[in-house]
């Protein structure tokens, strides 16, 4: 039965639990909407820059271990800055094309990051100062061109982030992801945003860094910094490098001169369509994060209690290692899922992949996890029955919910797309959104779906490393999924990953 709230389609919404029904799929409810390929959203803007650099192109060097990097494994030699080919690599790997196709006279590119409907409309900016080769300001990273377009000379003396020389501000534009998904788009910047978030932050620590994600920031100062139209686009993340180590006198510099925004992209006028639902959906989420006293209980998810039987996960090193840039440059959405029976070892390294971004987090940067609920449906997976799992504590155990099977009708549930019938293992994000909004305000929202999204792209990375196929979705009946895991009237599933062997990979 539909509930009332999901019945508000509109820009009235007071929470973000609200926007969330508001913006389910419901089977046969879904209103018809033809593609404008007239329209179709460019994944990148355009400025008459001040000076445009272009990104130095390295060969590839292999070598960082990805499992290492997400245990968070210093690499031999640790750096506290960046050189300008060094970053250069850092955009590449983040969010660097990797493939290009025509179709319809439009130009589609593939990234090292997936995106729900193939829209990328995640921008990335920089802000930088003292870095050799760089002058010191504000740059637009133009990832089809592969250039930094300067905007602003100088200028990010933006208080607190004053001891930074390296930062890095993700956004995302409405009508990219909106062009497809209309008002349900916000939930796909947030999980883009989150893909590319964590790409970012594995590109900078592979370099040596040790880079610390903002999610927690006032919108309205980046915006206006930036010069970003709020009702198009919005700040979505910041991601910090520490300074390095300065010397007393480099303490003493003045900080940079900040006068006036960055210069303003040229407008491309056919796109200002608007969507006041997601206009409204970032406004709540404006608010700064709220951290009130929660119990265990309002972060549950099942409407049900499971018999206690865990199974405990032994991570364990891999020999030959997976290399991290060669996953990261030929990562590919992979559908083609075929039922051969999955070694334990590489069951147990995806599950690790996926839940090592719990570990050794800042207490900051990860109000959302004890909301994020970590599922996970197995099929044919050597050493453990078929059925429900879900990642407990700090993903070192799973606990066993129920058997399956459940790969069919998760595939029913996910609009009829019946490759994920055929996965070995199918990840599930959950939540307790009532709990979390409760908890943390609104932008909590936020927070939750860019950890998944984050974690999702740890996932892709050592599918790929293992020859497995990987593919996220976004596409699914929120209430029939709710029904499917029997979970509680507050919780929702509002993402999965699809893994598991692949025609063609040597299974
Ligand atoms: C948030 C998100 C949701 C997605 N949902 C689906 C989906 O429901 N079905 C699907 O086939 N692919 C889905 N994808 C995969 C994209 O279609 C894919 O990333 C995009 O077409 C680019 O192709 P590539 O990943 O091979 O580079 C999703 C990806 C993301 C990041």
């Amino acid at each position: 039965m539909l509930r009332k709230k999901r019945l508000r389609m509109n820009n009235r919404v007071s929470s973000s639990v609200e926007y969330h029904w508001a913006t389910a799929h419901v089977r046969n409810r879904i209103r018809p909407h033809s593609l404008d390929f007239g329209h179709y959203p460019k994944p990148f803007k355009t400025y008459g820059a001040l000076k445009r650099i272009p990104l130095i192109k390295g060969e590839i060097s292999p070598g960082r271990d990805l499992m290492g990097l997400f245990r968070g494994e210093e690499p031999a030699e640790s750096e506290q800055s960046l050189g300008f080919p060094a970053l250069s690599r850092v955009l590449y790997r983040s969010y660097g094309v990797t493939r290009e196709e025509k179709a319809r006279g439009i130009r589609f590119f593939s990234r090292t990051v997936p995106s729900a409907g193939g829209l990328y409309p995640c921008q990335i900016y920089l802000m930088s100062r003292h870095m050799e080769g760089l002058e010191t300001g504000v740059y637009y990273c133009h990832m089809i061109q592969e250039s930094l377009d300067l905007i602003h000379r100088d200028g990010f003396s933006l208080g607190r982030d004053q001891t930074f020389d390296l930062s890095f501000v993700v956004t995302g534009i409405f009508f990219n992801s909106a062009w497809k998904y209309r008002e349900r788009a916000f939930r796909y910047l947030l999980l883009d945003s989150g893909h590319l978030v964590e790409n970012l932050n594995l590109a900078l620590r592979a370099e040596g860094l040790s880079p610390r994600v903002d999610d927690d920031f006032e919108d309205d100062r980046i915006s206006a910094l930036l010069a970003l139209d709020q009702d198009k686009e919005v700040p979505l993340a910041w991601v910090h490098v520490n300074g390095k180590a300065s010397g007393p006198e480099e303490k003493c510099q003045p900080a940079p001169d900040f006068s006036g925004p960055c210069l303003k992209a040229i407008e491309d006028e056919s796109v200002a369509v608007s969507y006041p639902l997601l206009r409204r959906i970032h406004e709540l989420g404006k608010a700064r994060v709220g951290t009130r006293a929660h119990d265990a209980e309002s972060a549950g998810v099942l409407a049900f209690e499971p018999e206690d039987r865990r199974v405990s996960l032994d991570f364990e090193a891999l020999n030959p290692p997976l290399d991290y840039e060669r996953a990261v440059l030929s990562r590919r959405s992979k559908r083609n899922f075929f039922p051969a029976r999955l070694d334990r070892k590489k069951a147990v390294l995806l599950l690790e992949s996926a839940s090592s971004l719990y570990k050794g987090q800042p207490e900051d940067s990860a109000r959302a996890f004890p909301f994020l609920a970590l599922g996970v449906l197995f099929q044919n997976v050597e050493g453990f029955d078929d059925g429900f799992y879900i990642v407990s504590g700090e993903g070192g155990s799973l606990r066993f919910i129920r058997e399956g099977p459940f790969h069919e009708p998760l595939a029913r549930v996910c609009l009829d797309q019946q490759w994920i019938s055929r996965a070995a293992v199918n990840f599930l994000f959950m939540a307790n959104l009532t709990g979390l909004e409760n908890a943390l305000g609104p932008r909590g929202y936020r927070l939750l779906l860019m950890d998944a999204g984050r974690m999702a792209q740890r996932i892709y990375l050592a599918a790929t490393g293992l020859s497995l196929g990987c593919c996220g979705v976004g596409a699914l009946y929120d209430e029939e999924a709710r029904t499917l895991l029997d979970l509680n009237p507050d919780s929702a599933l509002f993402y999965a990953v699809s893994a598991g062997p692949v025609k063609g990979s040597g299974f």
